[in-house]
């Protein structure tokens, strides 16, 4: 592994101000944070609009096809609106730098710099070299945890906060374009993850939302040299003094071991919610998917769940419309969802990945189909989500105050253990706090409760 020593504070750029966009998954949020810090280090000031600022960054995603397109549409409406112009300092990083590198400075003018999700803390400098030269600056490949060694101590973040604890991914889903621009699977090492959540509970963070593509799978050094497991990370970090909740995403099915449900058992602190993406209920597809584990293997895993914690809410994520996907495949997710039971999920039709094993497949179900499916399979989800929520109604939530509502600033906005938004009337001095409450209604999206006590 390769560290470097460089020092962003050490770069000083032209005064400046410089916004960032971000799309896709909570790794991205979690690299649009600490590009934040990072530049803010150089003495840039973040703006919260894009209008007049000297550099934007755009941390994209590449997962499907519309994700792309949005940054470009994005680019070109803001050119449309004169709030880019040629001197503005695009710099395009994330997934779709990674996928696309050199090729996006010649698709889009108006992009300066391009990074890639291990090459984010490189931005200062990529940023005093465009400025120097004048020309477009690419740099998309770095050792995936020299990242994380490079960046500056976390800023603030309120009561919650994203702790990436490993890069990439070496599973190789046949649809996913993940492994390429992320590159494969590295865990960082035990005590830089807590060293990071020991500075977030400093700032008053109370929840870390621990982030990998496949968290489960986690392979990290301690101090001794020795290789440890997500179940001693989580333990880890459950003793850390101030951390009154963890959650993790993703969760792949594959790895979801033993020692971790133990964990989720013996530890309050772990949320009671857990993300586990499922993506289709049939073998046949799960297999072409190159998933790895039956429907069956997923029921199971559930239930071995339930066993340690009988009230647990579990969400997922669904393909529908997967190349060759028939009707009695589908019928299978349907019949899972049915089975399991989810909360709020995430599904989406089959998007062709160029470079992915899966964009070979001859794919002859019509989009209407695909359409119609997912309708069905969204509105099963939707009932289930609903009918799990219902189960909240008068009970009694610990839930952490977040922030503002936003459709209503007199109103509080918190969160239930199980992943509830809950708005409520009290103090804004409850931010940032703990509280017990009252859930007395349940709407679509979120509940409304009552303030029991602090
Ligand atoms: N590592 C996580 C998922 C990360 S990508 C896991 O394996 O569970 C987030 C979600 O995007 C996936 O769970 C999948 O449902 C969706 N996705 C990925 N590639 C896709 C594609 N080519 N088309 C449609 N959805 C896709
Ligand atoms: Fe993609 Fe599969 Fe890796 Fe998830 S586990 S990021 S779906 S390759
Ligand atoms: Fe998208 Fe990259 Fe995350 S493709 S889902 S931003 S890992």
């Amino acid at each position: 592994m390769t560290t470097t020593t460089f020092n962003p504070s050490s770069i000083q750029l032209q005064r400046g101000t410089f916004y960032t966009a971000v799309w896709g998954c909570q790794m991205n949020v979690y690299d649009g944070e600490r590009i934040s810090d990072l530049l803010s280090a150089t003495g840039l000031q973040q703006s919260n609009e894009p209008r007049g600022a000297n550099v934007i960054v755009l941390v994209t995603c590449a997962v499907r096809a519309k994700a792309e397109d949005k940054v470009f549409n994005q680019l070109l409406s803001w050119r449309h609106q004169g709030i880019i112009d040629d001197h503005t300092i695009i710099a395009l990083g994330g997934c779709v730098g990674a996928e696309l590198a050199d090729k996006l400075v010649e698709l889009n003018s108006d992009i300066k710099i391009v990074f890639g999700p291990r090459t984010a803390h490189r931005l200062p400098q990529l940023i005093a070299q465009y400025l120097h030269e004048g020309r477009p600056q690419i740099a998309v490949n770095a050792d995936a945890l020299e990242k994380f060694d490079a960046l500056p101590a976390q800023g603030a973040r309120g009561v919650s906060a994203f702790v990436t604890i490993m890069e990439g991914c070496s599973n190789k889903c046949s649809y996913c374009i993940v492994p390429y621009t992320r590159g494969s699977e590295e865990s960082r090492t035990l005590e830089s993850i807590i060293e990071e959540i020991e500075g977030h509970v400093s700032n008053g963070v109370k929840e870390i939302h621990l982030l990998g593509q496949n968290v489960n799978s986690y392979r990290g050094l301690n101090a001794k040299g020795q290789l440890v497991h997500f179940s001693t990370l989580l333990y880890s970090v459950a003793a850390v003094e101030g951390v009154e909740r963890i959650r993790f995403t993703t969760s792949n099915p594959m790895e979801f071991t033993d020692d971790i449900i133990e964990a989720i058992g013996f530890l309050p602190t772990i949320a009671n919610h857990v993300h586990i993406p499922v993506q289709s209920g049939s073998d046949r597809i799960l297999k072409l998917m190159h998933r790895r584990y039956s429907a069956n293997d997923y029921r199971r895993l559930i239930a071995k769940i339930r066993a340690v914690r009988p009230d647990i809410h579990v969400s997922s994520d669904f393909i529908v419309g997967f190349p060759g996907e028939t009707d009695e495949d589908f019928a299978a997710t349907m019949q899972l969802a049915e089975d399991i039971g989810f909360d709020q999920s995430f599904s989406f039709i089959y998007s062709k990945r160029p470079g992915t094993p899966a964009a070979e497949m001859d794919d002859p179900v019509a989009l209407e189909v695909k359409k119609e499916r997912l309708y069905q399979l969204q509105a099963l989800l939707e009932r289930s989500a609903a009918a799990n929520a219902q189960r909240l109604y008068g009970t009694v939530q610990e839930v952490l105050v977040e922030g503002l509502s936003r459709k209503n600033s007199a109103e509080l906005k918190a969160r239930t253990s199980s992943n509830h938004i809950v708005v409520l009337d009290g103090s804004p001095e409850l931010i940032g706090q703990q509280a017990f409450v009252k859930i007395t209604q349940v709407m679509a999206h979120t509940l409304k409760g009552e303030l029991v006590h602090v």
